[in-house]
């Protein structure tokens, strides 16, 4: 049958390619990562690719809520970084897509075990371990000794010197509470976030705050990712970076393609992107010093090196799953952050 090309026909036609190549030219992306760091991968990728990208940032738990609360109506397509933990629950929960990347064998294993043990559902793109940074300035100051141990930020002095984010808002704050749980067992871990209590200053919703705020000498003593401090002190503030003595955590930063994305090839183009070791070395021209998952993405000198660290063997599976990272939420909710400081 031959059609017959009117001008109502062309019209709908130009109507149709267009919304194709509009639908395929964009990209929303939710970003868990440090705010310079998100827009560089923004720019980055539109530069790359010519797609146009629609960036948010916002804590980890934050933006797995926002995930979960647009589940049925998904407004986002890719998110980028943050703590694992909340990706493997948003993976658990069916809130976001499996996807298998040509990538695959450019990774470091740690990237490849979480996508495993995600279904594919989400995949690691860097990682860094948990700690501390003080103001070396304001510690004298105020003649406070050098704390060296997680068990030193419950002694007296440091009372009203300690910042840590929120764990329901911050993917940190949360790595935090589960290394503390791991560390010393539940019982011990919540007693140690009791006395821990008694001493923040201020609970951030974001969980690099507290370190900024050292830097700028407003509190004396933040709980954050290492490479976080770090950042601070390559920046030239007085900052001190301590592996806590007893060891510590780390996260498997991740990123997942939302479920029922409304530009699932871009947001496939972007995952496969921010997986080469060209778009991972961007991370050093913001001072992001993460150890990243491309095996030939440079990590800079200053990057804590992790085979120094002392490290736990961090339970992602466990500590990831919904019923577990809900669980240590609402007991630190009601047994912790109401009792009086
Ligand atoms: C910082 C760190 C990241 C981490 C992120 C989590 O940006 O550099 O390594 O993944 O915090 O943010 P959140 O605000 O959720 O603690």
């Amino acid at each position: 049958m031959r059609i017959k090309t009117t001008a109502a026909t062309v019209g709908l036609l130009t109507i149709l390619m267009g919304s194709t190549a509009y639908a395929a030219d964009k990209l929303t992306y939710y970003c868990s990562a440090q705010e310079d760091w998100c827009q560089l991968m923004a720019n980055g990728f539109q530069d790359a690719t010519g797609i146009k990208v629609n960036m948010t940032r916002k804590s980890s738990g934050e933006t797995f809520a926002q995930v979960k609360a647009e589940g049925s109506n998904p407004k986002g397509d890719v998110w980028w970084g943050g703590t694992g933990d909340p990706h493997l629950q948003a993976a658990e929960e069916g809130l976001t897509e499996a996807y298998v990347t040509p990538m695959r064998g450019e990774l470091q294993d740690w990237a490849l075990s979480q996508a495993k043990s995600a279904g594919d559902r989400t995949i690691g793109i860097y990682s860094g371990a948990l700690g501390y940074g003080y103001n070396t300035e304001l510690l004298a100051k105020n003649n406070l000794p050098e704390p060296s141990c997680w068990k030193d930020l419950l002694k007296a002095e440091y009372k009203g010197h300690v910042q840590m984010a929120n764990p329901n808002s911050s993917g940190t704050a949360y790595t935090t509470l589960a290394t503390i749980v791991q560390l010393f067992g539940e019982d011990e871990g919540f007693e140690f976030m009791k006395g821990l209590h008694k001493n923040i200053n201020q609970y951030t919703k974001s969980g690099s705050a507290p370190i900024k705020a050292a830097a700028r000498g407003e509190s004396t003593i933040g709980i954050v990712f290492m490479h976080d401090a770090v950042k601070q002190a390559a920046a030239g503030f007085p900052i001190k970076v301590v592996a806590p003595c007893e060891g510590t955590g780390y996260e498997i930063g991740s990123m997942s393609i939302i479920k029922g994305a409304r530009n699932a090839e871009s947001a496939q183009k972007f995952y496969d992107w921010a997986l080469s070791a060209d778009a991972q070395a961007l991370a050093l021209k913001v001072n992001a010093f993460q150890v990243p998952s491309n095996k030939s993405a440079p990590t800079s000198d200053k990057a804590p090196d992790l085979a120094s660290i002392k490290l736990i063997d961090y339970d992602f599976a466990k500590y990831g799953s919904s019923d577990e990272r809900k669980r240590l939420l609402k007991k630190w909710d009601d047994e912790v952050s109401t009792l009086p400081q």
